[in-house]
C-alpha cells in the first residue's frame, strides 16, 4: 500500500476533514443511516466494519509463573570498552494456546542460536558509558527492517530510522559509542517506514542499559520489568491490526511482563526496579493495588537528581521508562502491581469516546521482607543542570503541533477496514503527514531549544524525539500553565488533549532525526516529522 494511494483516497472521500468529535460522531451516524437505508440485503463482511476477529479468551493464557528473567545479549568482545553481537530478526514459534497451533512471532536471537522457549522480548543489552558498541543486525523477516535504539545519542545514520531500511535478507552493522552521562532505561526496536507498529507487536522490542561508573545505586538489586502487550487471536495467530487498532492505537487483551501474563514477584529486600513501556499504545498508570507508595529515581534518561518520594501512581505512555524503588516492608504483605485506569479518550467508530479500559494486574507481589534493615537512599543521586537555564539569551522555539483527520465515509467504505493500511485516517505534524522526502524542522548543533508540542486532537499522543534526551519545562492546558517539578531526562512524554507541554531540547550531531507519536499506529500513519540538524 503506497502513501499517495491512501492520501488520495482519503482527501477524494466527500466528507470533508473533520476534526471535532461531535462532528466525527455524526459523520458515522450518518453513514450508518446511509448504509442501513441502501442495503435490504445483509451487508457482505467487509462491507461495513469487520466483525472484530474472533480474540483468545482474557485468560487463556497461564498466569502466576515466577517473573522471568530477560536473556542477555552476550558480548562476543574480549576487549575493554567493546561490545560486540549479533542481533537477528526472525519468526519464532511458540506453544501459547493448548491445542491450537503455535503461535509465529518475530524475535531478536543472538546471533549464535534460535531462541526457543521463555520470553520472546528481545535480549538485554547491557553497557557502561564509554563502551563502543557494535551490533551486526541480520534481516530474516519478510519485511525491511531497522533497529533504532531508542533514546540514546547515537549518530543518525546510525539509529535504524525509516530511511535507513535493511532488506530482507541483508545484514548491516550499527556502531556507536556511548557518551558519559548517557546511563539510563533505554530499549531497541524496528523503525522501517509504515511497518514499526506490525514489526513491534509480532515481537520486535528489547531493553538496553547503560550504566555509569559512579551509579549510586549501583549496589542495589536490580529487576527489569518490559511491559508488552499481545492480541492474540482464538486461533493462536497474532490478530492483524483492525481499524480501531490503527485509530487508537493497538492494546490486545493481554498485557505481559517480561513476556507472560501476570508474573510473580517475591521482594524480600528493598529494590530498584527499571519498567520498560514496549506496547504499540497502551498506557501504563503503574500502582499497587493497595495504594502502597514507592519511590521514583529515574526517567528514560537515568537517574534523577534526587529520589522522589512517596509517589502512588506513575503515568508510562507507550515507549516511556522509569526507575523505581520499591521497598519490601517491614511486615509480609502482598499486592498488585497493576495499570491502573487512565482515560485517553480512545476514540469509537460512531459515538464519541470509548469509556477508559479497565484496570489490569501487571504482576503480583509477595514481600517477604529478610532480617535486613531497610537501605537507605542517598539524598542526591547526580547532578542535573537545567538545559537553557545558563546565557541571557533567550532559545530559539519551535512549534510542533498534533493533529488528526477523520473520514468517516472512506473509514466505513467498502473493504476500508480490510486494507494493510486503513483509509480515512490521517494522524498529522504540523498539518502535515509524513513525507520521508520533507524537512519539518531544522535545528543547529548544540544549540539549545524551546520547542511547544501542542495536542489539537481528542486523545493523548506521546511525544517522542530521537538522538537526544530533553527536560520537560511545563505544561499548559486551557490557559493553566503548571511548571515540571521534576528535572529530569526524558526522550518520550505524553502530551494530553488540548494540552502543550514545553521542553529544553538540544541536538549534538548534524543530520536527520526523527520526532513522531509513540503510538506505533500513528507513527506508521505518518505523525511523524524530520528534523534536519546543521
Ligand atoms: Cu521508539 Cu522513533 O521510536
Ligand atoms: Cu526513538
Ligand atoms: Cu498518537
Amino acid at each position: 500500500m503506497k502513501r499517495r494511494a491512501f492520501l488520495s483516497g482519503a482527501l477524494s472521500a466527500a466528507t470533508a476533514t473533520l476534526f471535532a468529535r461531535h462532528a466525527l460522531a455524526q459523520a458515522a451516524d450518518d453513514t450508518m443511516h446511509a448504509m442501513h437505508a441502501a442495503s435490504a440485503t445483509p451487508a457482505m463482511p467487509g462491507n461495513t466494519m469487520h466483525p472484530p476477529e474472533a480474540l483468545a479468551a482474557a485468560d487463556a493464557l497461564p498466569a502466576g509463573a515466577p517473573l522471568a528473567a530477560l536473556r542477555a545479549l552476550a558480548n562476543e568482545s574480549r576487549e575493554p570498552g567493546q561490545f560486540r553481537a549479533t542481533l537477528v530478526a526472525q519468526p519464532a514459534a511458540r506453544a501459547l494456546l493448548p491445542g491450537r497451533p503455535q503461535t509465529v512471532f518475530w524475535q531478536y536471537d543472538a546471533g549464535s542460536a534460535l531462541h526457543s522457549d521463555g520470553p520472546v522480548i528481545g535480549p538485554s543489552i547491557d553497557v557502561r558509558e564509554g563502551d563502543t558498541v557494535e551490533i551486526t543486525f541480520v534481516n530474516r523477516l519478510p519485511q525491511p527492517s531497522t533497529i533504532h535504539w531508542h533514546g540514546l545519542p547515537v549518530p543518525p545514520e546510525q539509529d535504524g530510522d525509516p530511511s535507513n531500511p535493511v532488506a530482507p535478507g541483508e545484514r548491516r552493522v550499527y556502531r556507536f559509542t556511548l557518551p558519559p552521562g548517557s546511563a539510563g532505561t533505554y530499549w531497541y526496536h524496528p523503525h522501517p517506514h509504515m511497518l514499526s507498529s506490525e514489526q513491534v507487536f509480532r515481537g520486535l522490542a528489547g531493553p538496553f542499559i547503560v550504566r555509569a561508573a559512579d551509579d549510586p545505586l549501583a549496589a542495589w538489586p536490580e529487576r527489569h520489568l518490559f511491559v508488552s502487550d499481545l492480541k492474540l487471536a482464538a486461533d493462536g495467530t497474532i490478530a492483524a491490526n483492525g481499524m480501531m487498532d490503527w485509530m487508537n492505537g493497538r492494546e490486545g487483551q493481554f498485557v505481559l511482563v517480561n513476556g507472560a501474563r501476570l508474573p510473580h514477584i517475591e521482594v524480600v529486600r528493598d529494590e530498584r526496579w527499571r519498567i520498560w513501556n514496549g506496547c504499540n499504545a497502551r498506557y501504563l498508570q503503574l500502582a499497587f493495588d493497595d495504594g502502597r507508595a514507592f519511590t521514583q529515581v529515574g526517567t528514560d534518561g537515568g537517574l534523577l537528581g534526587a529520589p522522589s518520594e512517596g509517589v502512588t501512581a506513575l503515568l508510562l505512555a507507550p515507549g516511556e521508562r522509569a526507575e523505581l524503588i520499591v521497598r519490601a516492608g517491614q511486615n509480609a504483605s502482598r499486592a498488585s502491581l497493576i495499570a491502573a485506569q487512565y482515560d485517553r479518550r480512545k476514540m469509537s467508530m460512531s459515538h464519541g469516546s470509548l469509556p477508559p479500559g479497565p484496570t489490569i494486574a501487571l504482576a503480583n507481589v509477595r514481600f517477604a521482607p529478610g532480617s535486613a534493615t531497610q537501605s537507605a537512599l542517598p539524598a542526591r543521586l547526580r547532578d542535573i543542570a537545567p538545559l537553557g537555564a545558563s546565557g541571557s539569551q533567550t532559545p530559539p522555539k519551535k512549534s510542533v503541533v498534533f493533529t488528526e483527520a477523520m473520514d468517516m465515509q472512506a473509514m466505513h467504505a467498502p473493504g476500508a477496514s480490510t486494507q494493510p493500511m486503513p483509509r480515512g485516517m490521517q494522524f498529522m505534524v504540523n498539518g502535515a503527514v509524513f513525507d520521508p522526502e520533507r524537512v519539518t524542522l531544522a535545528s543547529r548543533r548544540g544549540e539549545v531549544e524551546h520547542w511547544m508540542i501542542g495536542n489539537a486532537t481528542d486523545m493523548d499522543h506521546p511525544f517522542h524525539l530521537h538522538g537526544t534526551q530533553f527536560q520537560v519545562l511545563a505544561r499548559e492546558q486551557g490557559g493553566v500553565r503548571q511548571e515540571e517539578e521534576l528535572l529530569a531526562w526524558r526522550d518520550t512524554v505524553n502530551v494530553r488533549r488540548g494540552e502543550t507541554v514545553h521542553i529544553a531540547t538540544v541536538q549534538h550531531e548534524a543530520g536527520k532525526r526523527m520526532f513522531h507519536c509513540h503510538i506505533l499506529e500513528h507513527e506508521d500513519l505518518g505523525m511523524m516529522g524530520t528534523l534536519r540538524v546543521s
